[in-house]
């Protein structure tokens, strides 16, 4: 069935409502329908020649494609490239979107670059995973463009990859000036802007080859399901949609419908999370018993400049230091009524965790400081509660640790 595209005139709220809905509803229902089905039988052994011949397009096989994931699939890349000059590619979970980009793009003997702050499950993936099948990597200083371009190893370089906002510093990278570099040495540029959005930011139109998210977080935006997506040029998604079609990794359709539906409220809970991440910040930032704020949204932070020049907002997330010990940070987080200790982001519902004891709980006070995460680091991911609940509810902690 056609999908609608959404003019490129739309903003991102009207896309988010309609671009991807099917253009011929079945039954004339509004919704785009779950279609739960493994094959799609041919008419007759004419029909299935007309298919392979590429004179027809239908669906064929569950693991190569579902009309629900389509939907999806063109709902994500009318928000990320509004142009409509970009595809998209629905994963299982965003490590299967980083997972199937990397091992499609990158052969063996091949070398990626990849920067020190982000998601640890990529890093690791690349630490053993990668070097396994014979991939080389360099981990460079988030933000250091001279040790980045010095990496690039001519012929053997393939990928650049970055989160921008980092995880959990919440660091913003120079996305004209990473594709600058890339293109100089002829090196493709992942961006992981999963923090950021395409409600904040979208690397594309900054020269960015490709875009991922974690669809589990803001797009999704409900915590009840885990999706991922990969958004660029035509060419390069194809590429990765025949990778996919080998390695089996697909989005199941009723993930799809969830995910479709949370997307249709999605630019209206960024506007209520970047107002409370930004609220919140500064509240926190005024606080006595705090002793350091991380939010892009804050001239304090190191890369403001740069956010105010490549974002429209600055998200949910604030990570944030207190006055006190591994032990007096627990007593701060367990004294929170409103968010929910728990690993994510994104989501409807507030959530908190301390880095050191979520993501780094087998290594000492002293290994995780070598690896940049302080005992009194806090991550608050705001939902869409009020903002005034939300920062009394952090006043009273505070007050209390
Ligand atoms: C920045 C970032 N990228 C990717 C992922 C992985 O996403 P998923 O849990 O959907 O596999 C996460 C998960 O927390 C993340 O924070």
């Amino acid at each position: 069935m056609p999908v609608e595209q959404s003019p490129p005139d739309h903003g991102p709220s009207t896309a988010a409502v309609h671009a991807g809905e099917q253009r011929q509803r079945a039954h004339d229902s509004i919704t785009t329908p779950i279609v739960l089905a493994a094959t799609y039988p041919f008419d007759d052994t004419a029909a299935l020649v007309e298919f392979q011949e590429g004179r027809v397009q239908r669906e064929e096989y569950g693991r190569y494609g579902n009309p629900t994931i389509r939907a999806a699939e063109a709902k994500l890349a009318a928000l990320e490239s509004p142009n409509g000059q970009d595809t998209a590619l629905l994963c299982p979970s965003g490590m299967s979107a980083i997972t199937t980009t990397i091992l499609a793009m990158v052969p063996s003997g091949g070398h990626i670059i990849i920067t020190d702050d982000g998601y640890r499950r990529t890093r690791q993936f690349v630490r053993t995973i990668l070097a396994r099948l014979g991939v080389e990597h360099t981990v460079v200083p988030t933000g250091d463009y001279t040790a980045l371009e010095a990496a690039i190893r001519p012929g053997q370089t393939r990928l650049i990859i970055s989160e921008s906002p980092t995880n959990p510093y919440l660091l913003v990278i120079d996305l004209p000036r990473v594709a600058e570099i890339a293109r100089k040495h002829r090196v493709k540029t992942m961006i992981d802007a999963t923090f950021a959005t395409p409600f904040n930011q979208r690397p594309i139109e900054f020269g960015i080859d490709l875009v991922t998210h974690s669809c589990t977080k803001y797009l999704g935006g409900h915590n009840d399901l885990l999706a991922g997506v990969v958004i660029g040029k035509p060419d390069l998604i194809s590429a990765l949609r025949d990778a996919q079609g080998i390695l089996g990794g697909i989005c199941d359709p009723h993930s799809a419908y969830l995910l479709i539906r949370g997307v249709k409220t999605f630019a209206l809970r960024m506007e209520r999370q970047n107002a409370s991440g930004m609220a919140i910040a500064q509240f926190l930032e005024s606080h006595p018993r705090v002793t350091r704020v991380y939010y892009p949204g804050l001239p304090s932070h190191p890369n403001h400049d740069l956010a105010v020049a490549q974002m429209h907002g600055f998200g949910g997330v604030v990570s944030f230091e207190i006055d006190g010990d591994l032990e007096a940070t627990s007593n701060f987080v367990d004294r929170l009524r409103i968010p929910y200790i728990a690993p994510s982001l994104g989501g409807v519902e507030s959530l908190v965790e301390q880095p050191s004891l979520m993501s780094f709980y087998e290594l000492s006070s002293e290994e995780r400081l070598a690896v940049g995460m302080r005992d009194n680091l806090v991550r608050l991911s705001c939902g869409i509660e009020d903002t005034a609940d939300l920062i009394t509810d952090l006043t009273q902690a505070l007050d209390l640790f």
